[in-house]
């Protein structure tokens, strides 16, 4: 009998220390990175897929793939739109977007923008330029490389209702 209580009182003193344990051990694992990275990937486990897609795109990386000027390439996309890099240099057509604005933002270089009130709009490293739709537009550089991010939706062509023989249709992802 006297065993049997002895164990009994190691049990219920186990069992006791147990859940304190166990809540110990709980907050420790809250606080870690892994706790993170496991409730991260548990939330969306159901998209595995684009957990691993997600990665830093370096934009000047991008930039040093392709040479072709006026032909944007698109490295990113998102709600319906696509993050597109262009080379430009010397002159472009004039062109507007009947529904799309449109976003340039300068890396390398100063991207100038006509308008058909005469003005130019300089858009250096660093700024952007946000051209709302059906408002027509040039865009040229002074002679030089300038290295330029476009923001559009997918449909979006670069030359707007200007078709012609700079247009490119198939954008390539790079
Ligand atoms: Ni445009």
């Amino acid at each position: 009998m006297r065993l049997w209580a002895f164990i009994g009182r190691k049990l219920v003193c186990k069992m006791a220390m147990a859940p304190k344990q166990a809540n110990l051990y709980w907050n420790n694992l809250q606080k870690s990175n892994s706790w993170h990275r496991w409730s991260a990937g548990a939330t969306t486990f159901h998209n595995f897929n684009t957990m691993q897609e997600i990665q830093s795109i370096n934009i000047m990386e991008k930039f040093s793939m392709f040479e072709k000027q006026w032909t944007p390439h698109i490295i990113g996309e998102l709600n319906g739109q696509y993050v597109k890099l262009c080379k430009l240099k010397d002159d472009f057509v004039w062109h507007s977007h009947e529904n799309e604005d449109e976003l340039f933002m300068v890396f390398i270089g100063t991207l100038l923008m006509d308008f058909r009130d005469g003005r130019t709009v300089e858009v250096k490293e660093g700024e952007i330029l946000i051209v709302p739709k059906g408002v027509e537009h040039r865009p040229h550089t002074n002679g030089e490389l300038v290295f330029n991010l476009l923001f559009e939706p997918k449909e979006t062509l670069h030359t707007g209702n200007a078709v012609d023989e700079k247009t490119v249709t198939n954008l390539a992802w790079i």
